[in-house]
């Protein structure tokens, strides 16, 4: 079902976990599965460089390649450059995924921007009250 890319980067997941000293934060959640994303990011003030990015899942295997890959795609950029990130650019990267699973890589493209979304209000004082976004 699955490439050797995508399954390569399964089984060597990048950037697993959660960041104790995020600036940014986002909780995604997968409307035709129910799976659920959550991200955290240290984006750096002066530079808005994202320097660390780590997520975690309850996903599938689709979900979690794309999620780290998608990871170490942002990770250096800054918060723009990643909000120009597409899940399409991430199944690309990675050769592909089956049809049925491409809807696994929006939690991806879509954590990251709400991410960098959170981090902007937590920045201007205008932070909302967390809740899962589901897409
Ligand atoms: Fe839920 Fe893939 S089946 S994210």
């Amino acid at each position: 079902m699955y490439n050797e890319e995508v399954i390569k980067e399964f089984q060597n997941l990048q950037n697993v976990g959660f960041l104790e000293n995020n600036n940014a934060y986002s909780k995604i959640g997968n409307a035709a599965c129910g799976d659920i994303m959550e991200m955290t990011m240290y984006i750096n003030p002066e530079t808005e460089i994202i320097e660390q990015v780590a997520f975690r899942t309850f996903g599938c295997a689709a979900a979690q390649a794309t999620s780290s890959r998608a990871t170490t795609l942002v990770k250096g950029k800054t918060a723009k450059e990643a909000l120009e990130l597409s899940n399409k650019a991430v199944v690309d990267s990675l050769g592909g995924l089956p049809a049925q699973k491409l809807h696994c890589s929006v939690l991806a493209e879509e954590a990251i921007k709400a991410c960098i979304e959170n981090y902007y209000e937590r920045k201007n004082g205008t932070e909302k009250k967390e809740e899962t976004k589901y897409v």
